[in-house]
C-alpha cells in the first residue's frame, strides 16, 4: 500500500474542481444493469470503488468504455449472475448488484458482505426489502441466492425502520422492471438517492418523493439508452473544507452544491470559518484565519451530520479550542482512527459511541497508519495541521474514495506528496 509524506502548517489557498461522487455513481453503475443497452455517465471520478464496480458489471457481461470522466456502459447481454466473493468483500456496497440482477434478470448472487472497520454492518433490511418484493432467498454457506418468487417480482408498501442508504438503493434496483406500484415508507433521503431516482427517471423510469421518506416507483417494461452527468461529491468537499479550517487558509470549491453540506457547513461557521456558497454556480468558499472553536457534532442520516465527515471533522476538533463531543449514531465502531489523532498529540476519550476531544495546538507531526477510508482522509487533515513530518501508511483505503488527495490539496499550497512503495 502507498504512503503519503505531508510537512504540515502550510494554509490552504486556491481552487479546486470536486470529483463526482463516489457513492451516487456506484448505484448507478449497479442500475445501468437493468436497461438493455448503452448508459453513459458522466463526472465518473476516478477511484478504486469504480474500479471494483466495472470489473463487476463486465464480469457479468457488460461492456464498458472509459475515456475522461465518461463512462459507457453496454448491459445489452447479461451472461453471469452471480458476483464472485472477492468483489463482494472487497467492496460492501456490491451488495445492490443483487437488487439490479433480480429485476433485470429474475436472479442473482452474492456472498454475504463481511462487516468492517466501522461496523457488523448487516444487510437484515436489504433481505427485508427484497422479500417484500416478492423474491425468494436462499442463505447457504455465506452466500446469498435470491430469486423471483412464484407471482414474480410485484409492487408493494415497504416500511424500513431505519432509513437505510443501501435497503433504499436495493429497493428502487428491484422495483423499477416490475410491476405495478411500490412505495418505500422510512425511505433514506440523502442526495445520493435523489440522484439515483433523477438517474433512473432520465433512463425512462418512474419514480417520484426522492428527498422524502415516502419514496414511489412505478414499475416500467423497459428502460432506454441515456447520459447523466454526476454530481460532485459532497464527503470529499467537506473533507477538504475540514482541512482548510484545521490549518487555515481559503479555498473556493467548484462543482459542489452547498446545499448537500447544509449542516456540516452550518458547523463549521460556528466553529469560526467564513462559508460563502453560490448554489447556482456549485461554488463552495470555506475561509478560516483563527483557532477553529471546539463543537458538539451529532451524527445521523440526511439532512443530520453526515457519518462520513465524523473522522474529518475529529481531525479538526483535535486541533480546535477547548472540549468538543461527538456523537456517532449510524455506526457502532467508527471512532478507529482517534488512536491515530492520540499519536499525533490529541487528546480523545471514548466511551462508547460518544467521543470527547479535548483540542491541542500544534498537533505534532508522527506516523501513523489509515484504519479506514474516511479515517484516511482525516489522518491527512491532522497532518496539514500538525508541525513537522507526517507519514500515512496504508493509504489504499483512501484511494477507494477520493480521485487523488495529494493533487488536490498540493494545489492548493499543502506540503504533500504520495511515497511510492520504493520509498521515491
Ligand atoms: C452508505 O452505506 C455509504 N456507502 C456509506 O459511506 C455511508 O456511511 C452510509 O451509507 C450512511 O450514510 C455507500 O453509499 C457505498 P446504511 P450503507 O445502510 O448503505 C445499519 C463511505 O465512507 N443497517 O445507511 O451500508 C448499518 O449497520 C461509506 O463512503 C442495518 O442494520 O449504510 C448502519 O448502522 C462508509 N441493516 C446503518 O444502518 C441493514 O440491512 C446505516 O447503514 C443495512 C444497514
Amino acid at each position: 500500500m502507498s504512503e503519503i509524506q505531508i510537512y504540515g502548517q502550510f494554509p490552504l489557498k486556491g481552487e479546486i474542481s470536486i470529483q463526482g461522487a463516489k457513492n451516487a455513481v456506484l448505484p448507478m453503475m449497479a442500475a445501468a444493469l437493468l436497461h438493455r443497452g448503452v448508459t453513459v455517465l458522466m463526472n465518473v471520478p476516478v477511484i478504486r470503488d469504480v474500479s471494483c464496480m466495472a470489473d463487476i458489471l463486465e464480469y457479468l457481461g457488460c461492456r464498458l468504455e472509459r475515456q475522461g470522466g465518461c463512462l459507457a456502459i453496454d448491459a445489452s447481454h447479461i451472461e453471469n449472475t452471480a458476483v464472485p466473493d472477492h468483489f463482494v468483500s472487497a467492496m460492501r456496497s456490491s451488495i445492490v448488484v443483487l437488487g439490479a440482477l433480480l429485476g433485470r434478470m429474475g436472479e442473482g448472487s452474492g456472498c454475504y458482505p463481511g462487516g468492517c472497520l466501522i461496523g457488523a454492518r448487516p444487510i437484515d433490511l436489504h433481505i427485508k426489502v427484497l422479500e417484500g418484493l416478492g423474491a425468494e432467498i436462499r442463505e447457504e454457506e455465506g452466500h446469498l441466492f435470491v430469486c423471483r418468487g412464484s407471482e414474480g417480482i410485484r409492487g408493494a408498501e415497504l416500511h424500513l425502520p431505519y432509513p437505510s442508504v443501501g435497503a433504499t438503493e436495493q429497493a428502487i434496483l428491484a422495483s423499477v422492471l416490475s410491476r405495478d406500484v411500490t412505495v418505500v415508507h422510512g425511505a433514506a433521503r440523502e442526495p445520493e438517492i435523489v440522484q439515483l431516482c433523477d438517474f433512473l427517471n432520465n433512463m425512462g423510469a418512474v419514480i417520484c418523493g426522492m428527498g422524502t421518506e415516502h419514496l414511489m416507483i412505478q414499475g416500467v417494461d423497459g428502460l432506454h439508452d441515456s447520459s447523466f452527468r454526476v454530481e460532485g461529491d459532497r464527503i470529499v468537499a467537506g473533507t477538504y473544507a475540514a482541512a482548510a479550517a484545521a490549518v487555515g487558509g481559503d479555498v473556493l470549491m467548484k462543482g459542489i452544491k452547498p446545499s448537500f453540506l447544509h449542516e456540516p457547513l452550518r458547523l463549521l461557521e460556528r466553529a469560526g470559518a467564513r462559508i460563502r456558497t453560490e448554489e447556482n454556480a456549485g461554488r463552495i468558499q470555506v475561509s478560516m484565519d483563527r483557532i477553529p472553536c471546539c463543537l458538539d457534532i451529532c451524527t445521523g442520516p440526511y439532512p443530520e451530520f453526515p457519518t462520513d465527515l465524523q473522522s474529518p471533522f475529529m481531525a479538526l476538533l483535535a486541533a480546535a479550542q477547548g472540549i468538543s463531543h461527538i456523537e456517532e449514531r449510524v455506526f457502532e465502531e467508527r471512532f478507529a482512527t482517534a488512536e491515530a489523532l492520540c499519536a499525533m498529540g490529541a487528546r480523545i476519550r471514548i466511551s462508547g459511541r460518544r467521543a470527547e476531544v479535548e483540542g491541542v495546538r500544534p498537533l505534532r507531526g508522527a506516523s501513523v497508519k489509515a484504519a479506514d477510508l474516511r479515517g484516511g482522509a482525516a489522518l491527512v487533515a491532522a497532518g496539514l495541521a500538525a508541525c513537522g513530518e507526517t507519514r500515512i501508511s496504508r493509504c489504499g483505503y483512501i484511494e477507494r474514495g477520493y480521485e487523488d488527495i495529494c493533487r488536490d490539496l498540493s494545489a492548493l499550497g499543502a506540503q504533500i506528496r504520495w511515497i511510492k512503495e520504493d520509498g521515491t
